[in-house]
């Protein structure tokens, strides 16, 4: 996805450039990035948000791929950026996002992370628990915040399952996030005797990698139950199309699916908010490797790369399965188990993928890697983590340069 064969060289290619011409000027591993599917997608969101619903806005939940030249690009096109915690919220500043159009999210937030987002005057901050509400009434209570009010959305825990790893489902009676109905209501009528913080909605969000559309009607009945008010933000989760067996639902299908519910049951004057992060830019992004020994060992044909869990552990966290392909010899060979070069047994990429005559120096491509790996990358085994690189009309930029060797001892002191 998002990358097309070039039929004179079968070199995969995205954006126009050969894979092999990224690896040459960017070395491995490397995170690609498809700059116009990105905008593709953050329109095709935002453009049919507006269709449906007109008082709406598209938000990305920015913990998918954090880095400013992300933020700026969704900025640039007009969504609003979710933020969780004071990390993320200096970067979205740092990158020119617009201060209002912040939703402020964690379940563990610091009044220093709080007071960041009040001094910064964050359009938002969600509560997910009671400490948050004591928090921001004090901080509001200084004096150098006088006549200032805070927004806020409470976060309901409305005890949907979706069908989805245990570890990205959050909407379940048992999870940590947000606040379960009965408390949620508590929550609701103390905010709305608060002077300084204004109640604007609810927010609600039940997991991620979602392959079908009923848990996200059901989450919006559940917060229609809760009452009336200006704002409601349904959260992300709409799953991306990471192997050939993935059917997800089009962005245009989940639309309609939620916009159906909110027809029927929200106040017509209320304002839409949706926060995908993942199904924004998963698909534009893939991951190139280079080959570093290939092993026959115990019925497999392991083929380890320069890579791995360091900068992608969606596999280790959630078995999230992946495609891959010698990038110089698109499509299927021999089954093969596609390793990285960590000193984990899990430190798989893809357990049975076929690969091409798989030798050493050979490119692998993992496709649908842009979410939720470079927010997870890490020095495990001192390994630096990759740039990314944006494409976009035949050309190449870095936008995030790899790591050094300096750059792992930077923060150790003598
Ligand atoms: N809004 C809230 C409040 C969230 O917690 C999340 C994701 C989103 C929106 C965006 O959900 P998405 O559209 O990306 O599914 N690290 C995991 C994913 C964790 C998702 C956490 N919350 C992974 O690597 O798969």
């Amino acid at each position: 996805p998002g990358s097309t064969v070039d039929q004179a060289t079968g070199y995969l290619t995205v954006a126009g450039v050969p894979a092999p011409e990224l690896a040459e000027a960017y070395g491995t591993p490397a995170l690609i990035v498809d700059e116009n599917a990105v905008r593709a997608r953050a329109r095709r969101y935002a453009d049919g948000l507006a269709a449906r619903w007109p008082e709406s806005r598209a938000t990305f939940a920015s913990k998918a791929f954090p880095c400013t030249a992300v933020y700026r690009l969704l900025a640039e096109e007009g969504l609003g950026i979710d933020v969780a915690g004071g990390g993320e919220l200096t970067l979205a500043l740092a990158a020119g996002a617009d201060p209002a159009g912040l939703v402020v999210h964690g379940n563990a937030k610091t009044e220093e992370e709080l007071r960041l987002a009040v001094e910064a005057s964050a359009g938002l901050v969600v509560i997910d628990n009671f400490d948050d509400i004591d928090k921001l009434e004090r901080i509001l209570a200084e004096p150098r915040y006088r006549g200032r009010e805070q927004g806020v959305l409470v976060r309901v825990t409305p005890d949907i399952r979706p069908d989805t790893h245990e570890a990205v489902s959050t909407g379940q009676s048992g999870s940590k996030f947000g606040l379960l109905l009965p408390d949620a209501e508590r929550a609701i009528a103390r905010l709305r005797g608060s002077d300084r913080l204004r109640l604007d909605g609810v927010h609600v969000h039940v997991g991620s990698q979602i392959l079908d559309t009923k848990p996200f009607a059901q989450a919006v009945e559940a917060v229609a139950a809760l009452g009336e008010f200006d704002v409601y933000d349904l959260g992300g989760g709409l799953g991306s199309r990471y192997t050939y067996g993935d059917h997800p639902p089009t962005v245009e299908e989940y639309l309609d699916a939620v916009i159906d519910v909110a027809r029927r049951q929200l106040p017509s004057a209320a304002r839409i908010l949706i926060e995908p992060g993942r199904s924004m830019v998963a698909e534009a992004g893939f991951s190139l490797y280079r080959v570093v020994s290939v092993k026959r060992s115990g019925g497999h044909t392991f083929v380890a790369v320069d890579g791995g869990m360091g900068d992608n552990l969606e596999v280790s966290l959630y078995q999230q399965r992946f495609e891959a392909t010698v990038a110089t010899r698109v499509g299927g060979g021999e089954p093969c188990r596609l390793v990285g070069r960590h000193c984990e047994s899990g430190d798989t990429l893809s357990a049975d993928v076929p690969l091409d005559d798989p030798r050493v120096g050979d490119l692998i491509a993992v496709p649908v890697t842009g979410a939720y790996t470079y927010s997870l990358s890490n020095n495990y085994n001192g390994a630096r983590r990759p740039p990314v690189v944006f494409v976009r009309d035949g050309r190449h930029r870095a936008v995030v340069r790899r790591e050094t060797y300096a750059d792992l001892m930077r923060r150790d002191l003598p």
